[in-house]
């Protein structure tokens, strides 16, 4: 029985390492992938996104744009991360498969009025506005939604872009605040799971030496690792997106707790923080699945085994 999903995205290595990862899995059936801006502006990353469907020989994959910028902030990017293109490393053709004319939002809440209520999970990777959107123009919706799973957010790793708040947060908090109180089933992997699934030199030449397409991968995470190097001190880049995917795929691999995490919108300080109420010192009622471990040796077996079948 495969798992129907939509991919919601801000290509990114990170996200373009999910995006083959979620292709490369026949437990998944990518119904189409919808992008938004977020690491870079929109024109790139839904450039970004079909780049990607190609390395992977899946053109046949449905990409839509979505929204290019927050419901109400200003559009922030992390070319500082990502680089000018957003995918920079190594240089791929420009592509060839169409972009779909119907707007992301729209295609979410068609999808979810089509299909079956319960069958069809989110996998945000970037910030949610798209997701956002979708439940305010068609409310009805959040109950046909099966889970949200979505990178995002921290508790005790803080924040990467503000000592606060994680960046697809940060970047429209508004939206998140929406996500987070649609009474979706919603599961959360933040900074505090991802920065422990940082890659390592051995695993790049693994990747590097497994052809076409892990040399893209590798490129990638070369360029990706420059920010967290210099910033943290680590040695290798996080892979925060492919995290949702590898939930979906081996939720064993993952732990964390059911807890109540609200989000800040008012203040400029914390603009975007997750305030996750780990140790349940309020009365708030449970929202999240709030992952705090992974097992990194399982997680990166399953990448390595996945992405070599592309
Ligand atoms: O903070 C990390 C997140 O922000 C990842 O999803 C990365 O791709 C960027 O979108
Ligand atoms: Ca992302």
């Amino acid at each position: 029985m495969t798992r129907k999903i939509i991919i919601d995205t801000d290509p990114g290595q990170d996200d373009a390492v999910a995006i083959l990862l979620a292709l490369a899995s026949p437990e998944l059936d990518v119904l189409g992938i919808t992008v938004v801006a977020g690491n870079v502006p929109l024109s790139l990353t839904e450039r970004n996104a079909r780049i990607v469907c190609e390395v992977a020989r899946r053109p046949d994959i449905p990409v839509f744009a979505g929204c290019d910028c927050p419901l109400r902030q200003p559009l922030v990017t992390a070319e500082h991360v990502h680089g000018k293109t957003g995918l920079d490393g190594i240089a791929l053709p420009d592509p060839q498969m169409p972009l779909q004319d119907q707007h992301a939002v729209d295609f979410i809440i068609e999808t979810l009025q089509r299909e079956p209520p319960g069958t069809v999970t989110l996998c945000p990777l970037g910030p949610l506005t798209n997701i956002a959107a979708a439940l305010q123009k068609a409310p009805e919706i959040a109950d046909r939604i099966q889970q949200i799973v979505l990178m995002g957010g921290a508790y005790f790793e803080v924040g990467n872009i503000t000592p606060a708040a994680e960046f697809n947060i940060y970047v429209d908090p508004e939206a998140a605040e929406i996500v987070f109180k649609s009474g979706v089933d919603i599961v959360v992997l933040p900074l505090d799971v991802t920065h422990k699934a940082l890659t390592n030199r051995d695993w790049v030449e693994t990747m590097r030496a497994q052809g076409r397409v892990g040399e893209a991968v590798a490129s990638w995470t070369d360029f990706f690792e420059r920010f967290d190097v210099a910033k943290y001190g680590s040695k290798g880049a996080p892979l925060h997106d492919p995290t949702v995917i590898a939930y979906l795929l081996q939720p064993d691999l993952f732990s964390g707790k059911h807890i109540n995490v609200e989000i800040e919108t008012q203040s400029d300080l914390t603009r975007g923080m997750t305030v996750a109420d780990w140790w349940g010192v309020t009365k708030r009622p449970a929202n999240a699945l709030f992952i705090g471990h992974l097992d990194r040796d399982g997680f990166y077996a399953l990448l390595t085994e996945r992405l070599g079948r592309l």
